[in-house]
């Protein structure tokens, strides 16, 4: 059986990807920080896939080492990799403690680059495998540390699309729009304003990405109104991209 590990599938994007990839017949090693959460989703996998499903419970923001053994482990080869784990911050840069932002980075940044180089070189010794990097449409927006680090996020998985190109493996930024998860809950983040037709379905989401994986893309981007901002935005005058940013109402505030 193949083996996926998916960082952050106890709720949203992470879950959904746990339960589709565990329907194709992969293994699933599941990260997370709630280990009580990480337990029912594996025995949600078993008792309904057959999957063999494994919990490792870390918090991405402070120490990824168990982690990136896990993925180097050649006895255990890891073939799908979901850098998924993450979260917002509602308020902006200069109301936040740095050690928030700073935390932002920890996850969204630094985990995925020693994940993914923990996993890589032997993926391509194996002449196979798969990592996918959920980033965001955000990353085409400038509004702080996030859409920073999703920025980060989609460059780096294009980078090494191409670099590992040929070798049998694939690497793929996801930028998802807004979906219906806990994501803005967690943040506090109030949503009720935005029209239902903005909002993504996280199962509908992943079936896409992993259309987009197999067609070989190096960025997804799911529904037609994102594919039309991400194709928009680079495009648009950088002073009306930048406008974005200075709507929040606490920007000043320390
Ligand atoms: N929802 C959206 O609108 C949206 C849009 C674009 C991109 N995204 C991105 O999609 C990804 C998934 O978000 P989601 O919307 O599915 O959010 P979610 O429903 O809140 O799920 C977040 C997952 O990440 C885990 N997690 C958070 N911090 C962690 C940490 N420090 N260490 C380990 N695991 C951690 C959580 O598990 P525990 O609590 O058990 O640790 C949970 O399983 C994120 O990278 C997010 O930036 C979301």
């Amino acid at each position: 059986m193949p083996t996926a590990l998916v960082t952050g599938p106890t709720a949203g994007i992470g879950l959904a990807f746990a339960r589709k990839l565990a329907a194709r017949g992969f293994d699933l090693v599941l990260v997370s920080r709630d280990a009580d959460r990480l337990s029912s989703v594996a025995d949600e996998l078993r008792a309904g896939h057959g999957t063999a499903a494994e919990v490792l419970p870390a918090d991405l923001a402070s120490d990824t080492t168990a982690v990136e053994e896990r993925l180097r482990d050649t006895a255990r080869p890891v073939d799908f990799l979901v850098n998924n784990a993450g979260h917002g911050l509602r308020k902006p840069f200069l109301a936040n403690d740095i050690a928030d932002e700073e935390g932002l980075l920890d996850v969204h940044v630094r985990a995925v680059l020693r994940l993914t180089h923990a996993v890589l070189p032997g993926m391509i010794e194996r002449r196979r495998g798969a990592v996918v990097n959920v980033s965001s449409v955000a990353a085409w927006v400038p509004r702080g540390t996030y859409s920073a680090a999703k920025a980060w996020a989609t460059s780096f998985s294009e980078g090494l699309a191409s670099q590992v190109d040929g070798s049998g493996v694939r690497v793929m930024a996801l930028a998802p729009g807004f979906t219906r998860t806990e994501f803005h809950e967690r943040a506090e983040m109030s949503m009720s304003g935005l029209p239902s037709w903005l909002w993504l379905d996280a199962d509908k989401l992943v079936d896409a990405a992993l259309r987009d994986l197999n067609r070989g893309k190096a960025v997804s981007v799911p529904g037609a109104v994102y594919k039309a901002a991400a194709a928009a935005l680079p495009r648009l005058p950088r002073r009306l991209v930048r406008a974005t940013g200075r709507r929040h109402p606490d920007r000043h505030r320390r």
